[in-house]
């Protein structure tokens, strides 16, 4: 072997000045080492499994285990990934901070840990905290005039946030073009499984292996995009949802971004996330902080443990919804743009008497909008559609005992409005006399432009101050394509999300009680940045039952059943014209906040009334689906598929077995009832049900299950649920069983 180097000399290399930190935070099953040695740029060197009680030794043995050895032609020191990794580490990957000045310093920055604090305190060298904790880390690079704020947080849930802000202090201007942090994964998550989709098709998963290279996720949408990469993870290959350790990210951010994971040759691999900046959106005078999105990191045994995280953290905030969510109605399949007081008291009254709770009324009673060529921008009732105003149908609706909700498009503009032939400056465009290309015939309103802003809220305010309206759906139907201040040119997308946001708050503010839905061309718009401050996500224009099986499933990758708007439609999807029984639309749309999108003035008598049975059963059950853990199988490539809700304590579930396709073999392989307690004895008990099935005979269980209805069902064993399994129905393709299963007695 030819060696043409002598081993590294550490000691030419100056030591950084700054204090050695080591800190184990551990909550909820997962433990966080975080390492700052020398005063250099913090590390994560350990995220994952709990690594239990670590006295001072123990978290310097945990760092030192980190530390690699020194290979040929590198660095002469042991490379350590930052959060924020650095060329000056020795990191040869993506920085993690990228921009200059005007004179070209600037981009090879030696950002040093000046400052760390834990919820606010000082620290001492080494620290273990056990629950969640805030710790900041204060960098800076003084030569440079750079600074940097680095917040880690490990929340309750065990989730970890991370997020980074970047404050300039010389007298030439810092352009910021990525501010990206990261959390670092072990060699053997092998996989990467993150999302793609289209409209009318969001989430479709995707897995790829993990290799050499950056698995790059980009989007230029100005909205999350119904490809987002959604939640990004990385495990050992076949990673399922009840097996296999998981590291994932979601980057919080409603605009542009981007979610990467990298493999170096080193063999290091981290997963990051930020804002996608464009060029010039964020120039930072002296004294100016970027502040970027959080980046959310969830690990665990599982994709529903990944899940439950996420889902556990949405429900703790102090603004979540409760859990009788309302049965909405939509009108926009019922109806479309064709607004008629007449029809909708009907409508209203038909929903009333099936036990709706939430009547909504959709696109098309404002301005000059009777089709979606015009009227985007002007959010005043329009007289020719509605001459006594919204009065009479939200007085009926309100007085039939439904809460009224109304549809906007806050951040749009047609050019056929008052809004745009007034104030032609407001719409987005790369420069004065060239506008973007039309989608859906609209253009975006600037909302970062003050007066602009100030117009839509106050029109949105007025109307909402008009009438008794507690819910609005948020709309935002197209991408922000060449999304410029049409004066300057300059890129706007970074302020227009963020002039979003403050909308929302705003409104929220002056009117307290008010629930907002983020949709967006269907599901569009679904990240935990816009459900901070919202409170369902409508998950897809497509309603197809079948569509939804896969779509509701993944979406809740990140988001609890009772934040996804899942609405039963008509027989015949307006989305691919495929027909379904009512039976498989309901049981499909249970396993969400439940809605009805479906003319019902053109239901007929039967319909109806399986309809108020389902309402029924999701009144019933909705707090199960809305505080239960939600568990899904893995079953391989069948296309039977069973997920379910289990209540926390275990004595109560939901399941759904659902068939999405046809197998090729003749019967389906068993069916293990995941998150029930083995010691436990369940009655087990499939709903009455209408599903087609291809079989002479039903599963024996299931025969016996019946035959013990009054008793709440057949007892079995916990043990035999979840681990020998139930033979399963053979159900025909598009049909759906729900089964309950109740904690025994034992006697
Ligand atoms: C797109 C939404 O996803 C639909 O539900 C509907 O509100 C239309 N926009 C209205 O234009």
């Amino acid at each position: 072997m030819s060696v043409n180097r002598t081993p590294a000399d550490t000691s030419v290399v100056a030591p950084s000045p700054g204090a050695t930190q080591r800190l184990h935070l551990s909550a909820a099953g997962v433990s966080v080492v975080l390492d700052v040695t020398d005063g250099r740029s913090p590390a994560l060197v350990h995220w994952g499994a709990d690594l239990g009680a670590l006295g001072p030794t123990g978290l310097d043995a945990a760092c030192a285990a980190s530390i690699a050895p020194v290979p040929h032609n590198a660095v002469d020191v042991p490379v350590r990934v930052g959060i924020l990794p650095q060329q000056c580490d020795g990191w040869i990957g993506r920085p993690g901070l990228t921009g200059s000045r005007p004179d070209g310093s600037g981009w090879a920055p030696r950002l040093l840990t000046r400052a760390v604090t834990l919820d606010g305190r000082p620290l001492t060298a080494a620290h273990t905290e056990t629950g969640a904790a805030l710790v900041r880390f204060d960098l800076a690079d003084p030569e440079l005039g750079l600074k940097v704020g680095l917040e880690v947080e490990l929340l309750p849930t065990g989730l970890l946030r991370q997020r980074a802000s970047l404050t300039s202090s010389a007298d030439l201007p810092y352009t910021l073009d990525e501010l990206t942090v990261t959390v670092p994964v072990p060699g053997h998550a092998e996989e990467l499984l993150d999302f793609a989709g289209r409209w009318g098709k969001e989430r479709t998963p995707q897995r790829s292996a993990f290799t050499v290279g950056t698995h790059l996720r980009e989007n230029r949408r100005g909205r999350t995009g119904p490809d987002a990469a959604h939640v990004l993870h990385a495990g050992p290959s076949g990673i399922g949802f009840r097996h296999g350790e998981v590291w994932a990210v979601h980057t919080a951010f409603s605009g542009n971004h981007r979610h990467l994971a990298e493999q170096i040759s080193t063999g290091d691999r981290i997963l990051g996330g930020g804002e996608l900046l464009l060029p010039g959106e964020v120039v930072l005078a002296s004294g100016e902080e970027y502040v970027g999105p959080w980046l959310y990191a969830s690990y665990g045994e599982g994709l529903d443990a990944v899940a439950s995280r996420f889902h556990r953290h949405l429900r703790s905030r102090t603004n979540h919804v409760d859990t009788e969510r309302p049965v909405t109605l939509n009108v926009w399949e019922a109806v479309y743009f064709d607004h008629d007081l007449a029809k909708l008291t009907e409508l209203a009254d038909q929903a009333s008497a099936l036990g709706v709770e939430r009547f909504v009324l959709d696109d098309g009673w404002f301005g000059s909008r009777r089709d979606d060529t015009a009227g985007l921008g002007d959010w005043v009732v329009s007289t020719d559609v509605w001459p006594d105003g919204l009065g009479p149908l939200v007085d009926h609706v309100t007085g039939a005992g439904m809460e009224f909700g109304l549809w906007f498009e806050p951040e749009m503009v047609s050019l056929d409005s008052d809004v745009a032939r007034a104030h032609p400056e407001w719409i987005m465009a790369p420069s004065a006399d060239r506008l973007p290309l039309p989608s859906r015939h609209q253009q975006v309103l600037n909302l970062s432009i003050p007066e602009a802003f100030e117009h839509v809220l106050g029109q949105m305010s007025a109307v909402l101050a008009a009438y008794d309206i507690g819910y609005i759906k948020w709309d935002h139907n197209r991408d922000l394509l060449e999304a410029a201040t049409r004066s300057s040119g300059r890129a706007a997308v970074h302020a227009q999300t963020r002039a979003a946001y403050a909308l929302m708050d705003a409104l929220k503010i002056a009117h307290p009680g008010l629930e907002i839905e983020s949709c967006s061309s269907g599901g569009a718009r679904v990240d935990l940045g816009v459900l901070e401050r919202t409170d369902r996500v409508w998950v897809s224009d497509c309603i197809d039952p079948l569509e939804r099986q896969q779509m509701n499933r993944w979406t809740a990758q990140l988001v609890p059943l009772e934040l996804m708007g899942s609405h039963i439609a008509s027989g015949a999807s307006h989305a691919t014209g495929r027909f379904h029984s009512l039976d498989f639309r309901a049981a499909s749309a249970l396993f969400g906040h439940l809605g009805i999108e479906w003319d019902l003035t053109q239901a007929s008598t039967e319909e109806l009334t399986a309809l108020r049975g389902w309402i029924a059963l999701y009144q019933d059950r909705r707090e199960l689906l809305f505080t239960g853990d939600l568990v899904r199988a893995d079953r391989g490539d069948s296309p039977l598929w069973l997920h379910g809700v289990v209540s926390p304590d275990r004595e109560r579930a939901l399941f759904t077995l659902a068939a999405v396709g046809r197998s090729d073999r003749s019967q389906h392989d068993r069916l293990r009832f995941p998150g029930l307690d083995p010691e436990a004895v369940y009655r087990i008990l499939p709903l009455p049900s209408a599903a087609r099935t291809s079989s002479l005979v039903p599963p024996r269980w299931m025969q016996l299950a019946e035959q013990a209805a009054d008793e709440g069902g057949l007892p079995v064993p916990g043990s035999v649920l979840t681990a020998a399994g139930l033979t399963a129905p053979l159900l025909d393709p598009e049909q759906a069983l729900l089964i309950d299963l109740t904690r025994a007695e034992v006697s």
